[in-house]
């Protein structure tokens, strides 16, 4: 069996607080995996360590079969991460920021217009495109930051409370 994410017995402190006591958890290829707990359980924490963001104290992450701590670089290759809070460029537009990514990633300027323009109309946010993001709402923010992260297509994708803030049709919807 491979799997997409393996962890053992990671573990995270803060100073004296212990956040990520020593979890273990396996994820297949093609599974969708919902991590749940109470604000401050240390969710954010562990994505940050799973997504090479932040260095674990003790234990192993295997992402795609590679190290998080050796081999950080191949790690990032596979995944996408939306975190808690929205990264976009606020002083451009939706479909700028999401060309944006996609030129970033080499894709010729047509393809990532193209995708950009798929991903927004799939986002429900076409009539918003050329809207500057600092215009958004949280909810239209959420959703683009979300189109971000699956314009790539990576193996692997990351989202943190990816529905918070969004009303139930687009939580629905994502
Ligand atoms: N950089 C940091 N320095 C010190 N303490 C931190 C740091 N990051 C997180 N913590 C602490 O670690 C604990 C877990 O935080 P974390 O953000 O991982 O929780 P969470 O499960 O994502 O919560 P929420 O549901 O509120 O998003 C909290 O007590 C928090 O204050
Ligand atoms: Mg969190």
């Amino acid at each position: 069996m491979s799997y997409a994410i393996e962890v053992t017995s990671l573990r995270k402190s803060f100073g004296d607080h212990e956040v990520v006591k020593g979890i273990d958890l396996h994820v297949k290829k093609g599974e969708l995996f919902a991590l749940l707990g109470p604000n401050g359980a240390g969710k954010t924490t562990t994505i940050h360590m799973l997504s090479t963001l932040l260095a674990p104290d003790g234990g192993t992450v295997l992402i795609a079969g590679y190290d998080i701590v050796k081999n950080a670089q191949a790690v990032r290759k596979k995944i996408s991460l939306t975190g808690q809070f929205a990264a976009l460029d606020e002083g451009l537009t939706g479909l700028q920021n999401l060309i944006l990514i996609g030129r970033l990633f080499d894709y010729s300027a047509r393809e990532a217009r193209t995708k950009a323009s798929e991903l927004l109309d799939t986002f429900g946010l076409s009539d918003a495109m050329d809207r500057m993001v600092e215009n958004y709402s949280g909810g239209m923010r959420r959703r683009l930051d979300i189109a971000a992260s699956v314009l790539t297509q990576p193996e692997l994708i990351f989202l943190d409370e990816p529905t918070t803030g969004l009303d139930p049709q687009s939580r629905q919807q994502v």
